[in-house]
């Protein structure tokens, strides 16, 4: 039996800041309500030119580094996005071509913010199955360019950014589980409602009814969190870290309560990021690893929850 492993991690940044006293100058918002309803500060943005692939060569490279991987060796590139820099081709095959890699299989996964565990999901079945042995799994993101910034409810919530896992072939988890759900009935409350489906595509960007997604959230990551200890016959008390999508500090805060963990168990970067759709999981990831707070043999939840509605978890013996 063949399990997939984490063997290294990696992120990157754009350089350019936003704190919320520069969104003061552009929405009608301050600094307290953002603060107060959201937990963010600031967020790094992409700067003109700056593509999604770019931030993901850097959070990869790192990820290989950290891992002790050449390019050469991955038989899998898999970018969750929901911001690639084409229709066609895939970031993935940019990605793929920037590392001077050729051959393996390297694609796209949707599934907005949710995209990251999808990704983690799937690249797992590949490494179980014996299809790959090693695979390189990245969330990147460039949400500021799907962003309305003249609308106040949707601007202050989210930044760019990526972050990069390389997954390889071992005797023993790994990857203990993980767990995909998608319900689309909810597909107007969380949308960029613009695509080819209406015709030639026009510029579009992100409509969200706020205060009922964050309820489905609170619910549904919950009961994710139930799901996977249930699957895996773990209790609470058998988790080290909880590293959540971070759209919301209070919608991870009681995703932190369900399961009794103290938030210095949690890891927190939404202050400094914002909410980076499928990047801010393997940022947060890559941030605990690199300071020192996550270690080896840790048990480790990952949940997410996003436009689709999509969520879902990984349960990781780190
Ligand atoms: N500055 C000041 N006031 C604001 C702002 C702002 N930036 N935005 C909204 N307001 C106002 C509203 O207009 C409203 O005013 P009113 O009472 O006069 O009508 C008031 O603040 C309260 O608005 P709510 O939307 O009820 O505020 P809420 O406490 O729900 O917070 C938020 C809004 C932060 C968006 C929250 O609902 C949330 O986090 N939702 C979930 C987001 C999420 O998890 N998304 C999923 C992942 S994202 C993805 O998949 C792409």
């Amino acid at each position: 039996m063949k399990y997939s492993r984490i063997l290294g991690t990696g992120s990157h940044l754009p350089a350019r800041v936003m704190t919320n006293a520069d969104l003061e100058a552009i929405v009608d918002t301050t600094s307290a309500w953002i603060r107060e309803r959201t937990g963010i500060e600031k967020r790094h943005l992409v700067s003109e030119g700056e593509t999604c692939c770019d931030l993901a060569e850097v959070a990869a490279r790192r990820a290989l580094d950290a891992a002790g991987v050449q390019a050469s060796e991955l038989d899998l590139i898999l970018i969750a996005t929901t911001t690639p820099d084409r229709f066609f081709p895939s970031t993935a095959c940019l990605l793929q071509q920037r590392l001077g890699v050729r051959g393996c299989p390297a694609f796209d996964l949707q599934a907005v913010c949710a995209g990251f565990v999808y990704a983690m999901d799937v690249a797992d079945r590949f490494i179980r199955t014996g299809a790959a042995q090693r695979a390189l799994v990245v969330g990147s993101e460039t949400i500021s360019r799907i962003l309305d910034w003249t609308d106040r409810t949707t601007c202050v919530l989210f930044g760019d950014g990526a972050g990069a896992v390389v997954l390889g072939s071992a005797d023993e988890p790994g990857i203990v589980s993980s767990h995909l759900h998608a319900d689309g009935a909810y597909k107007d409350l969380l949308q960029v409602p613009g695509g080819i489906g209406n015709g030639r595509p026009e510029a579009a960007f992100i409509e969200m009814k706020g205060n009922e997604v964050f309820r489905v959230a609170v619910t549904t990551l919950g009961r994710i969190v139930d799901e996977t200890l249930q699957a895996n016959g773990l209790s609470r008390s058998d988790v080290d870290w909880l590293i959540p999508h971070q759209a919301n500090i209070r919608i991870i805060q009681a995703t932190a309560r369900k399961l009794d963990l103290p938030m210095e168990r949690v890891v927190v970067t939404v202050d400094a990021h914002g909410n980076t759709s499928s990047a801010s999981i393997p940022l947060a990831f890559d941030q605990a690893v690199r300071d020192g707070r996550i270690r080896r043999g840790e048990m480790l939840l990952m949940e997410a929850f996003g436009g689709g509605f999509t969520w879902g978890s990984v349960l990781i013996r780190y």
